[in-house]
């Protein structure tokens, strides 16, 4: 450099940065067709730009420091050429920048604004299970006719799984394989008749409730059984209340829930907690009881357990046999909601998925 003239010098100091801006030139006046990414690039790439052409180890500094050398008749004309260098320079640099600046700043603003009036994602809404439809519409037909709703434990101590309910300690439905024992001697209900006996010592008597809940059984899982399944107890407990309040009350249950022409029977059973027990069937709602495969070409569906609560029964919870009488009965809600949407396997109700699930809606 020290061999060219400050003149020379400055000619190409200019040159070099003209080549060196030039791509920025067009910036200066549109710079919207760069992308926000692309703008913020040019920027930087701007910014070393300025510091390799005004910085202080920039030719144009160093040009600067010539001006003491200069003969004193062309020094200020060769300033004056340095200082107009640099303003212009400085200028383009300057306006490049605030260009791009306005461009990055008016992208952001756009890219995080949210347009109102674009149409929203629909959350997907779920709905209710069927097992939880069919029990809320039992609810409704019992909360209609009286009766109250209880809720209560899974896992229950001795007492209230047999004791309670006239299952002595010898008694077959106490076999361990009948439901799963915790270590310490608590087991899991299997079946809410467990219940009936919190629900008198809340409640005391008269009573009338129903309960729906979980139980648990070790059956081996097939079409018809799950070792998890719903059941609902019912219980009434009142001065004068016989058998024929048991066959209305189920028969009255069955009609709200099936039609008015449903017909219901009772079979003699036995349940340790009732006396004298009865099995419960409805004629078939698909074909009126005529057959079909819904009821196995019987005419007749079997859908639980019923009798009037034993006397011992009562005695545990401190109610008088001799004043007080009742009816309880306890049905499957897995099996009825198989039977309602004609599923061929209980299984289906628990394996969650979402295909099967839908349907229901
Ligand atoms: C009982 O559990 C008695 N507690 C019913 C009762 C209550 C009788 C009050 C008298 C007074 P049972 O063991 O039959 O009865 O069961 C009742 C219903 O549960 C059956 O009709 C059936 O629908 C359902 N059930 C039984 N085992 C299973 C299983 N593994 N999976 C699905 N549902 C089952």
């Amino acid at each position: 450099m020290t061999d060219q003239s400050p003149q020379a010098q400055v000619e190409s100091i200019t040159k070099a940065f003209e080549q060196d801006f030039e791509r920025f030139f067009p910036f200066i006046r549109d710079p919207s067709a760069l992308s926000l990414e692309q703008a913020e690039a040019e920027n930087r790439a701007l910014g070393e730009l300025r510091t390799r052409h005004l910085g202080k180890k920039s030719p144009l500094a160093a040009a600067k420091k010539l001006i003491g050398r200069i003969a004193p008749e062309e020094r200020a004309g060769f300033g004056q050429t340095i200082q107009a260098t640099e303003l212009r320079f400085d200028s383009l640099v300057h306006e490049a920048e605030r260009s791009l600046s306005e461009h990055i700043q008016a992208q952001r603003t756009a890219r995080e604004s949210i347009d109102v009036t674009l149409p929203g994602r629909r959350p997907r809404s779920g709905h209710r299970h069927p097992i939880t439809l069919l029990r809320e519409r039992l609810e409704d037909v019992f909360v209609a006719l009286g009766y109250a709703i209880e809720d209560d434990r899974e896992i229950e101590t001795d007492f209230y799984n047999f004791d309670a309910l006239n299952i002595p300690l010898n008694h077959p439905a106490r076999a361990w394989q009948d439901t799963f024992y915790t270590t310490d001697g608590l087991a899991l209900r299997s079946q809410t008749s467990t219940v009936q006996i919190h629900a008198m010592q809340r409640r005391g008597v008269p009573v009338r409730m129903i309960a729906p809940g979980r139980v648990f059984r070790r059956d081996t899982p097939d079409p018809t059984h799950n070792p998890m399944f719903y059941q609902v107890e019912g219980l009434c407990v009142d001065r004068g209340i016989t058998m024929a309040h048991l066959k209305g009350t189920v028969g009255e249950f069955l009609r709200r829930m099936f039609g008015p022409d449903t017909v219901t029977r009772f079979r003699p059973s036995y349940f340790p907690f009732t006396e004298p027990s009865a099995e419960f069937d409805f004629s078939c709602f698909k074909c009126k009881g005529s057959g079909c495969r819904i009821c196995k070409n019987s005419g007749w569906i079997e859908l639980g357990g019923s009798g009037m609560v034993h006397p011992n029964v009562l005695r545990t919870v401190g109610v008088d046999p001799q004043v007080y009488s009742g009816f309880a009965f306890g049905l499957g809600i897995d099996r009825m909601c198989a039977l309602m949407y004609e599923l061929d396997d209980i299984r289906l109700l628990f394996e969650n998925d979402v295909r099967f699930l839908e349907k229901f809606e």
